[in-house]
C-alpha cells in the first residue's frame, strides 16, 4: 500500500507595513475627494507608504526578518525555495526573490510569480505542489508591494485606494489535520483591460493602450470580485470536503469593506468570522492576506486546528481560494 504523501501547511508568518501613513484628511487636501467618500465606498482610513528609497525587497525582508522574530532564529534553516509574489517588482529581472535569497544568505532557488492581487495564494499553491511532490521541503512564500510607487497621485479613482505592505510565510509539511486542505485558482483574461499597467508592452490585444500607472475600471472590478469570491470560496470549502459551518475565520483580500461584506452575507458567516484590516492598510494587494492573518493572530482569534478560508482576486482577472487548517508547527 503507498501512503499520501505529507500535507503541506504553514507553519511560521510574518507581516511588515512601513510606518509611513497617509490618511484620508491628507489625500482631501491634495485630491477632489473626501474622507467621508473614501471611507463609505472603500471601509479605507489610511495606508501605509514605502519610504523613496524604500522598495518591494526591503519590505519583502521586513517581513521575513518579523516572522524569524516570531518564530526564531531556526525559522529559515532549510529554506529550499523563495517565492515572491509581486506586481511591482524592484525590477523586471533579476527576480525580487533572488534579492530576498541573497539578504539571509539562503542555499535555495527563487523566482518571482506575478498573479496579481491573489499572488500569495498562487505562491501557496507552487509551494503546496513542491513540498507535496518532495521536489523542496521548505518554501518562503511571500506577497511584496510597493503599489503607491506605481499610482497616478492625481487619479483619485486610484489614488486612495492601495498601500504598500509585506507579508512572508514558511510552507513545509504538517501532520495530520492541519494544512492546505484546498486550493482554487483561476483566470478570466477577457477582463484584463480592466485593470493593467504596462511593463514593456504597448498595449492589450484589442489594440487598448495600456496604462503607465495603475489604471482600474472599479465598477467592474467590482461586480467581478463579489462574484468569484463567493463560486471560489464555495468551490474551495467543498474540495476540502468542509461546510461553510466548519470556517473559523475568513481571511479575504483587503480591497474595499462592501466586497468582504458581500463575500461574507453570500457564505453566511457572522462578522466576528471575517477578518478586516482595510481600514488600517488600504489594498496592499498580495500583502493583503497575510498581513490580515498576522493581525487575526496577534488579537488571538486562530487556534491550531481551525479551518482558515482565504480569497483574493485581482487583475488578470485572476481569483484564488484555499482552505488552510492552522497549525501543525
Ligand atoms: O485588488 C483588486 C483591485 N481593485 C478593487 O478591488 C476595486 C474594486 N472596486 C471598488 O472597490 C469600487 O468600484 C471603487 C471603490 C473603486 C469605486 O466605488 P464605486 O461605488 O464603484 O464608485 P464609482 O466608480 O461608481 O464612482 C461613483 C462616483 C463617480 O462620480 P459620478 O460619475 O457618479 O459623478 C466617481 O467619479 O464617485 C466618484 N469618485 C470619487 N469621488 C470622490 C470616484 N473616486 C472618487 C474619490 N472621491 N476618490
Amino acid at each position: 500500500m503507498t501512503s499520501r504523501a505529507a500535507r503541506a501547511g504553514v507553519t511560521a508568518l510574518g507581516a511588515y507595513a512601513p510606518p509611513k501613513v497617509i490618511t484620508n484628511s491628507d489625500l482631501e487636501k491634495v485630491l477632489d475627494t473626501s474622507d467621508e467618500w473614501i471611507r463609505t465606498r472603500t471601509g479605507i482610513r489610511k495606508r501605509h507608504v514605502a519610504a523613496d528609497n524604500e522598495f518591494t525587497s526591503d519590505l519583502a525582508v521586513r517581513s521575513v526578518e518579523d516572522l524569524v522574530a516570531r518564530h526564531g532564529e531556526g525559522a529559515l534553516d532549510g529554506v529550499e525555495f523563495v517565492i515572491v509574489a509581486t506586481n511591482t517588482p524592484d525590477a523586471l529581472f533579476p527576480a525580487t526573490a533572488a534579492l530576498v535569497q541573497d539578504h539571509f544568505g539562503l542555499k535555495a532557488g527563487a523566482f518571482d510569480l506575478l498573479a496579481a492581487c491573489p499572488g500569495w495564494i498562487y505562491a501557496l499553491s507552487v509551494a503546496k505542489a513542491y513540498v507535496e511532490s518532495g521536489q523542496y521541503r521548505k518554501v518562503l512564500t511571500i506577497g511584496a508591494e510597493a503599489l503607491t510607487k506605481v499610482l497616478d497621485w492625481e487619479d483619485r479613482s486610484t489614488a486612495v485606494l492601495f498601500g504598500d505592505g509585506a507579508g512572508a510565510s514558511v510552507v513545509e509539511a504538517v501532520p495530520e489535520p492541519y494544512g492546505l486542505k484546498s486550493i482554487v485558482l483561476g483566470v478570466d483574461g477577457g477582463g484584463a483591460h480592466h485593470l493593467h499597467k504596462r511593463a514593456t508592452g504597448c498595449c492589450l490585444p484589442n489594440g487598448e493602450p495600456l496604462s503607465d500607472t495603475l489604471y482600474m475600471n472599479g465598477r467592474e472590478v467590482f461586480k467581478f470580485a463579489v462574484r468569484v469570491m463567493h463560486t471560489s470560496t464555495v468551490e474551495a470549502v467543498e474540495k476540502a470536503e468542509l461546510s461553510n459551518s466548519d470556517i473559523s475565520l475568513l481571511v479575504p483580500h483587503q480591497a474595499n469593506s462592501r466586497i468582504i461584506e458581500a463575500a461574507r452575507e453570500l457564505l453566511g458567516l457572522s462578522q466576528e468570522r471575517v477578518v478586516v484590516t482595510v481600514d488600517e492598510y488600504g489594498n496592499n494587494s498580495t500583502a493583503s492576506i497575510p498581513l490580515a492573518l498576522k493581525h487575526a493572530l496577534d488579537e488571538g482569534r486562530v487556534e491550531a486546528g481551525d479551518h482558515l478560508l482565504l480569497v483574493s482576486f485581482g487583475a488578470g482577472l485572476t481569483w484564488g481560494a484555499s482552505v488552510l487548517t492552522w497549525g501543525g508547527a
